[in-house]
Parts: structure tokens; sequence; C-alpha cells
């Protein structure tokens, strides 16, 4: 008897043990903000400090858009367009006027993470900017302040099997380099919508993380199970940067756009909506909270930003350009299931205290 009880000790154990181990913190959930269309006062900073979100990624933001999230505890990632490149590249004093009039009046009342410059540029200028635009942050005492880039997911194939994915020529070894050196994290936007109108082979339900449980495909190099495109992704972009990092290396992947269409012109897939995006959207934050990561990377992305906060009617293109916001103009949110308001926490879907659970039942049975 008492030996049986030792076994189911040992059991639990070992149980206690798989799932304290194969879980990491959830990574930090951010959006996506332009503030050329909505600027950012006071009731909508108020709002996101409320909200889910704790990180915001500012668009080519003013001085005073930085400054309206002083005191809010909300992390900023400032992100630069690429016409910001020729000026940096070209002298060191154009990167640090810059940094002068929007970082160092603000820091650190205005919390700020990271400044990212650039959007998919394969520009051989991207890399001097880079530079230049770190060394006007150190010169200025702005050590913890990081300089990185968006990397276009069009740079990476094959996509599947993520272990295989390698980047084209047009990331430069040096990027990956300067980035690792620096401290710095890799950006890339995860857009499995776009993927899914281009491949019609994709099924809506591994695009929006609502794949039956034996919908997975397996990767044949390592064995992993892939149960979402969003995985396979973010495999894929971190395969292609460990490729080109020195033996050892690790660099963070940031997830620095990804999102949804609520609606589209007619041409458009039928699968953009309201209903596929709420699904995505619930999937993806579900996903993030269970902990689990990415098949490949146990803690997953470092931190994920949905794009976007509001709908862009600015935006050129395709009608569903201008669909992505997840909140109302008027601060509410676009889709019940996951407003991300915090008005409505709490959806019950992770697991909670894991491990606790199982201390519960060990004490019991001892
Ligand atoms: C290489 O990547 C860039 C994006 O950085 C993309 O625009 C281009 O089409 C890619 N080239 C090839 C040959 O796939
Ligand atoms: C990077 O981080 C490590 C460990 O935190 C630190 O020792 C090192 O000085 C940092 N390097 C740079 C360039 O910031
Ligand atoms: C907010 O705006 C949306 C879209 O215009 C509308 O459907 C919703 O009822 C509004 N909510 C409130 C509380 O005013």
């Amino acid at each position: 008897m008492s030996l049986l009880l030792l076994h189911l000790l040992l059991l639990l154990l070992l149980l206690l043990s798989t799932t304290t181990t194969t879980t990491s913190p959830s990574p930090p959930i951010g959006v996506v903000y332009n503030p050329l269309h909505h600027p950012p006062k006071t009731h909508i900073v108020s709002s996101l400090r409320a909200s889910t979100f704790t990180r915001v990624r500012l668009l080519d933001p003013s001085p005073s858009d930085i400054r309206a999230f002083s005191y809010s505890n909300l992390r900023l990632l400032l992100s630069l367009p690429n016409s910001y490149i020729p000026s940096f590249s070209a002298s060191p004093s154009s990167s640090l006027r810059w940094a002068s009039s929007h970082l160092l009046p603000f820091h650190p009342r205005s919390s700020i993470s990271a400044v990212s410059l650039g959007h998919h540029s394969s520009s051989p200028s991207l890399l001097p900017a880079l530079t230049n635009l770190r060394s006007s942050l150190l010169r200025l005492g702005l050590l913890h302040i990081s300089v990185t880039t968006v990397v276009s997911f069009d740079s990476i194939s094959p996509l599947f099997p993520p272990s295989a994915a390698r980047f084209n020529s047009s990331v430069a070894p040096e990027l990956i380099e300067f980035l690792s050196k620096t401290n710095s994290s890799f950006l890339i936007d995860i857009q499995p919508f776009q993927l899914y109108r281009t491949q019609t082979s994709t099924p809506i339900g591994f695009a929006v993380f609502a794949d039956h449980p034996f919908g997975f495909r397996t990767d044949p190099f390592t064995g992993l199970r892939y149960r979402n495109l969003y995985d396979v992704m973010v495999d894929a972009a971190v395969s292609a940067v460990e490729a080109k990092m020195k033996k050892g290396g690790r660099l963070p992947v940031v997830v620095s756009a990804t999102g949804w269409p609520s609606g589209g012109g007619e041409e458009e897939p039928a699968e953009v909506g309201e209903v596929y995006a709420e699904m995505y959207l619930k999937g993806l934050v579900r996903h993030l909270e269970s902990g689990v990561g990415t098949p490949m990377r146990r803690e997953g992305a470092e931190e994920v930003y949905v794009f976007e906060l509001f709908d862009n009617w600015a935006r050129r293109g395709p009608e569903s350009g201008r669909h992505w916001g997840v909140w109302f103009e008027n601060l509410t949110g676009k889709y019940e299931g996951v407003d991300f308001s915090g008005a409505g926490r709490g959806g019950g879907c992770g697991w909670p205290g894991g491990a606790g659970v199982w201390v519960v039942v060990l004490v019991f049975l001892v």
C-alpha cells in the first residue's frame, strides 16, 4: 500500500516538474499605435493604462506624443520610418539631434525600451544609420534604450519546415551581429493573414488558432509539431536568425505587429471580417498566456505587439488595410471576446496556478 503511495508520489513529482519546466512566463502584449491620425490625448493614454496592454509601439512619434506617456508605466517602442535612414547614416549629428529632442527630455518619465529604425529596409545605409543612432544614445547617456529595425518576413524562405528557413541576401549577417552585440532584439511582423491570402492551400483553422487537435504539421527535420501558422512563422524567423549567429549566440525575437482585419473589399478573401479577426486575436492571446512559447523556443517571442489600436482610414492599398483596429475611436473594444480594455479581464483561458494544484494534491496524499 505504502509502495503504491510512493509510486503515486513519484508520478506526481514527475508531472509537477514537467508542468513547471515546459511553460515560461507569457510575453508582454503591446499594441501598435499611429499617433498621426489619433494623437495620444490624456483619455487615450489612461484607457491604455487601464487596458491589458503593457507596451505601446508608437509609429514616427513627435516629442509631444512621447511626452503624453509620462508616468504611464507603459513601455514604449518607438518606430521610425525608412525616410530617416539617409540622414542618420550621413551624419551622427542628425541622429544626435533627433535623440536630443525626442528622447532626452522625456527619459525616464516616459519609459522607452527601444528605437526601431526602418521598416523592411534593405538599404546599404541601414547599418551605418543604426550605428550612428546607437552612438548618439550612448553619448546622451541613454544606455538602456536599444536600437533595432523591423525586418521583412518576405526575406525568409522556405517557410516550411521552419527549421530550414533562411534569410535571403537582403538581410546582412552584419545586421544580426550588430543586434546581438548590442543586446538588442530582432523585430519582425508576423502576419498569418498575409500568408493566408497568398497561399490558398493554408487551412483557415491553422491560420486563426482554430484547428482541430489533430490538425498539426510536423517539421520532418526536428520532429516538432505545429498547430498554428503563427508558431510556424515565429520559428521560421528563429531559425533564420540562428543560422546567421555565431555558435551559442541567442537573439530575442519580438513580434512587432500581428493581427487580422475586420473588413475588406469584395475581391478579398472571405475570411476578412470580425468573426475571423476575433478568432485570431482570441487564439493569439490564449496561446501567449499559456506560456508554452513556440515548438522551437520555450520562451517564444520576447514581446508581441497587436496590430493596431485604431482603424487607419488613410492607409492606401487594399480595403482590408484600413480595418485592423482593435478599438473603436470611442475607446471601446471592437471584439467582445477580446477587447483588451481590462474591463472583462479573466476570460479564464489559462490554467490558474498549474503547479499549485499539484502541490495541493501532493500534500493531500501525504
Ligand atoms: C528578399 O527579401 C526582400 C525583403 O527584405 C524581398 O522584398 C525580396 O523579394 C526577397 N528576394 C527574393 C529573391 O526572394
Ligand atoms: C549586454 O548585456 C550583458 C549582460 O547583461 C552586459 O554584460 C553587457 O555589457 C551588455 N552589452 C552591451 C553592449 O550593452
Ligand atoms: C463605440 O463606437 C462603436 C462604433 O462606432 C459603436 O458600435 C459602439 O456602440 C460605441 N460604444 C459606445 C459605448 O458608445
